[in-house]
């Protein structure tokens, strides 16, 4: 009965596997920071995205790892720069059969770790690094990418990247606007998937976790801008920020269970503290309940055989 009147159900078509291409290795390579997880090849990744389509999960979104880095993180917007031959490899492996997503930031291209340009006295620059998005977005539209996702947190760039996408005849490549972005520890382990120099951190560009309204605020900027999805992160412990986003959102709502809600959790089973399964589905289930249709997870291919 519990089965039948269940209010929530998360079904494998609703979420969505970050994945990480990189360069300058010769097979996977699993990440110490995130067991389980792996920086694949241009090869490995395919064989990724083919599973991801078996499993009938929605989507895959793909971070670039590259070995050459600058002050601008120009490898970001090369066609031949490791995110672009990823995305093209995903594409060419499973073609429609997935949502093929690219990162759209500069944080894994840039020497400094920033997500956007630095002025002379080591500031982000938020107006210098918006051109840069509109380009890179451009490129991942032209390797492949049916949607972007804009994850910098600079003021102004759903807009810039809308008006580029077009401007280039991409009208129908979408935006997944990472639009209440906390700056949260719990990114403390995707640092180390992506090889990130970050000294410092990110607060002059992302949020306060003591702020909720502002969250909202957030989202209304984005989806002004033309967001066609907005997302929330991380997710379990800003579970009333998604319920504000998702009470006034005309655009469906995506959450990212990002890399420290998954490191703690897997350190918890791996001690035989909780039961790895029920936790990870019951994690899962508490983003939707709280109003995400899409949900980013590390644990998506594995999850969508327990949910089918
Ligand atoms: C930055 C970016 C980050 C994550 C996704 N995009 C790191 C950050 O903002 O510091 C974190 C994802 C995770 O923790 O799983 N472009």
């Amino acid at each position: 009965m519990r089965r039948m009147v269940a209010e929530t159900r998360v079904a494998p078509a609703q979420l969505m596997l970050p994945a990480f291409v990189a360069e300058g290795i010769d097979g996977p390579r699993e990440i110490t920071t995130l067991p389980g997880q792996y920086q694949h090849t241009t090869e490995s990744i395919k064989k990724l995205a083919e599973q991801c389509v078996e499993t009938g999960i929605g989507g895959i979104d793909l971070f670039g790892v590259p070995t050459r880095k600058d002050e601008i993180g120009s490898e970001a917007w090369n066609p031949e720069g490791i995110l672009n031959k990823g995305i093209e490899a995903v594409r060419d492996a499973v073609g429609d059969d997935l949502v093929i997503c690219a990162d759209t930031c500069l944080d894994e291209f840039t020497d400094h770790g920033h997500c956007g340009a630095l002025r002379p006295d080591g500031t982000v620059d938020n107006d210098a690094t918006l051109p840069l998005y509109a380009e890179m977005a451009v490129s991942q539209a032209r390797a492949g990418a049916h949607m972007v996702s804009p994850s910098g947190m600079m003021d102004g760039q759903i807009a810039v990247i809308r008006d580029a996408l077009d401007a280039e005849g991409f009208t129908d490549v979408s935006i997944l606007a990472y639009s209440a972005k906390y700056a949260s520890a719990f990114f403390g382990p995707f640092r180390g998937a992506v090889n990130s120099s970050l000294k410092g951190d990110r607060k002059a560009y992302q949020q306060d976790p003591a702020n909720r309204r502002e969250g909202l605020r957030e989202t209304l900027l984005d989806l002004a801008e033309g967001a066609d999805l907005v997302m929330v992160k991380p997710a379990s412990h800003y579970l009333d920020v998604l319920s504000d986003v998702a009470e006034i959102s005309q655009v469906p709502v995506a959450a990212y269970q990002v890399s420290g809600e998954y490191a703690m959790l897997e350190a918890a089973a791996a001690n035989g503290w909780i039961d790895r399964q029920r936790c990870i589905v019951e994690s899962l289930t508490s983003i939707a309940r709280a109003g995400a249709d899409v949900i980013l997870s590390y644990w998506a291919v594995e999850a969508a055989g327990w949910l089918r």
